[in-house]
């Protein structure tokens, strides 16, 4: 009897093992044989990463630039809530416990869920790189649709929302130096009333996750207002990663034909 019970938590902690080692396995890279060109072959599930035909990132490029009165503002008011900065190993990002705020797009709800940073940028401006990119991941209610709006960084002031948590990502840095890759560190209530500014111009295409699975169908929302950080914040971005992800950029991808929508606010 006290043997069976042994085998049962052996085999349960053995099975909590084996699902967290999956969990935490990251196999893709942006260097080496597991770099971008060879997404695609990683898994029956990444195959849109190199099939796919409506991909991101994308440049932005003027002539694709269409006007659209059509478009909405993107008006948000997030609200305070529980969130954790984590190592995702791939790059660093929040995840939010609670209900942070949504924006409605063509009548649907999508709820802020996380947000993390690609450093150097993704999207180019007219062929232009900038130093990082911020992705706020927003999610309809079944998971199943997505809409990410995109600010890129240029050198320079501190950025708020990064200047907030700062302490938190050097803790980070030594959790990854003691070999916690996939640390995570709490935040408390983080208010993220910095980036509820009105948008007041944005480029929306479709495009794709920028990493494995690559799914399609995302929407994108490029503000074009170009945000500001530190070269020290640009550090810390970086300083919790793996060298295989120092430079998490995946390289642009064609349009395929495919335009920007441009919203401009207009009283
Ligand atoms: C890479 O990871 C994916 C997702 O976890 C998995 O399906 C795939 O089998 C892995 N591929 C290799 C070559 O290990
Ligand atoms: C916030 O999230 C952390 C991590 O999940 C949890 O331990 C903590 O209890 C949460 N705090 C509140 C006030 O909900
Ligand atoms: C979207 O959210 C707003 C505000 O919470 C709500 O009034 C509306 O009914 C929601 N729309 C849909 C389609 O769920």
């Amino acid at each position: 009897m006290a043997l069976q019970i042994y085998f049962s938590i052996l085999f349960i902690a053995t099975l909590a093992l084996c699902t967290s080692a999956n969990y935490n396995s990251v196999n893709f890279s942006y260097i080496g044989p597991n770099g971008p060109e060879k997404w695609g072959t990683l898994s029956p599930s990444f195959a849109a990463c190199s099939n796919g035909k409506a991909q991101s990132p994308v440049d932005l490029v003027m002539t694709d630039i269409v006007m659209n009165q059509e478009l909405k503002s993107l008006d948000r008011n997030y609200l305070p809530t529980n969130a954790t900065l984590v190592n995702n190993q791939f790059n660093i990002g929040v995840h939010f416990e609670g209900k942070v705020g949504d924006i409605n797009i063509n009548g649907m709800n999508y709820s802020l869920r996380q947000l993390h940073w690609h450093a150097p940028a993704e999207h180019r401006a007219h062929g232009r790189l900038h130093e990082a990119e911020l992705h706020l991941v927003h999610l309809t209610e079944d998971n199943n649709n997505i809409a990410v709006i995109a600010a890129l960084y240029n050198l320079g002031d501190p950025d708020p929302l990064i200047s907030k948590i700062e302490d938190k990502f050097y803790e980070l840095a030594n959790e990854n130096r003691v070999g916690n890759k996939d640390a995570k560190i709490a935040l408390g209530t983080f208010d993220v009333e910095e980036i509820n500014k009105r948008i007041h111009r944005y480029y929306r295409y479709i495009g794709s996750l920028t990493t494995p699975p690559c799914k399609e169908g995302v929407i994108w929302n490029i503000i074009g207002k170009v945000r500001t950080l530190s070269k020290e914040q640009l550090k810390l971005l970086k300083a919790p990663l793996g060298p295989e992800f120092q430079h998490n950029a995946r390289p642009l991808q064609p349009l395929n034909g495919r335009k920007f929508e441009m919203y401009n606010y207009h009283k």
